[in-house]
């Protein structure tokens, strides 16, 4: 299995400025480092305040790490390359409807993820949106919807469409089941299950729930005050 994503030693301090000469430094990760592997799951569990955000926002390319290194594929990822990372490294948020804009549609917001980082025609982004909101779980129909418009569960469903539709090769999911009744948290795994099979895709599963972390992932990392406190093969990748 080759080596998809590759994490060295990744560091990271926020410097908070409160006033003007006092400055406070927060160490939210310290040394990180771990490699992701084509098709594999690595869920990263932790404490709140453990530093899992924050290295998801440096894998996404939000924020750039105060030291360290990443690498794609072996190619050594540049915090300013972000068209690249764009399209190959998606992330899907806790909160769904914070994540979407609120004064789009569902389908104006896919037709931007497509615009931006392909060079689709109008059609073929039309037909690419059908498929994509199908394979989720919703409806064509949905395109015309604003956030506000849908449930929890399915505007969570958009969100991961919105991840997909690009077809990346590495899915973040940042506590992603979280805000979710339980019915509805079943349904969105077993879609992320399946949708990593159909897609090949690579997860990065942030969760506080370890029977989840052990039912779906292959690796775990657990992060305690931004250090690795463990990082092991789970039982699900052994009984493989
Ligand atoms: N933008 C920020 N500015 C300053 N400190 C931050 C910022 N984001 C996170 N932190 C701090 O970094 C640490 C790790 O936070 P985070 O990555 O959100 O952890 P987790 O997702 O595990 O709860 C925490 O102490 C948090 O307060
Ligand atoms: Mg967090």
């Amino acid at each position: 299995m080759s080596c998809l994503l590759r994490a060295e030693a990744i560091s990271k301090t926020y410097d908070t400025h409160m006033g003007w000469f006092r400055k406070h430094s927060q160490v939210a990760l310290h040394n990180v480092s771990f490699e992701l592997h084509e098709g594999k799951s690595l869920a990263v569990m932790g404490n709140n305040g453990s530093g899992k955000s924050t290295l998801a926002a440096i894998i996404a390319g939000a924020i750039a790490p105060t030291s360290g290194e990443l690498f794609f594929q072996g190619t050594k990822l540049l915090s300013g390359d972000f068209k690249n990372r764009a399209q190959n490294i998606r992330m899907v948020f806790q909160d769904s409807e914070a994540s979407l804009n609120p004064h789009k549609t569902i389908g104006k917001q896919l037709h931007e993820a497509l615009w931006f980082n392909t060079k689709l025609t109008l059609t073929q982004r039309n037909d690419l949106i059908t498929s994509t909101l199908l394979r989720v779980g919703l409806l064509d129909e949905h395109r015309v919807f604003y956030p506000y418009m849908m449930s929890n569960g399915q505007r969570q469903r958009a969100c991961i469409a919105r991840a997909i539709i690009l077809n990346p090769k590495v899915l973040v999911a940042d506590e992603a089941l979280a805000n979710l009744d339980t019915s509805v948290r079943a349904q969105i795994l077993n879609l992320l299950l399946d949708l990593q099979d159909d897609f090949k895709m690579s997860y990065i599963f942030i969760t506080h729930s370890p029977e989840i972390a052990h039912h779906m992932a292959d690796h775990v990392l657990v992060l305690k005050d931004g250090a690795v406190e463990s990082y092991s093969l789970t039982t699900t990748a052994i009984e493989k």
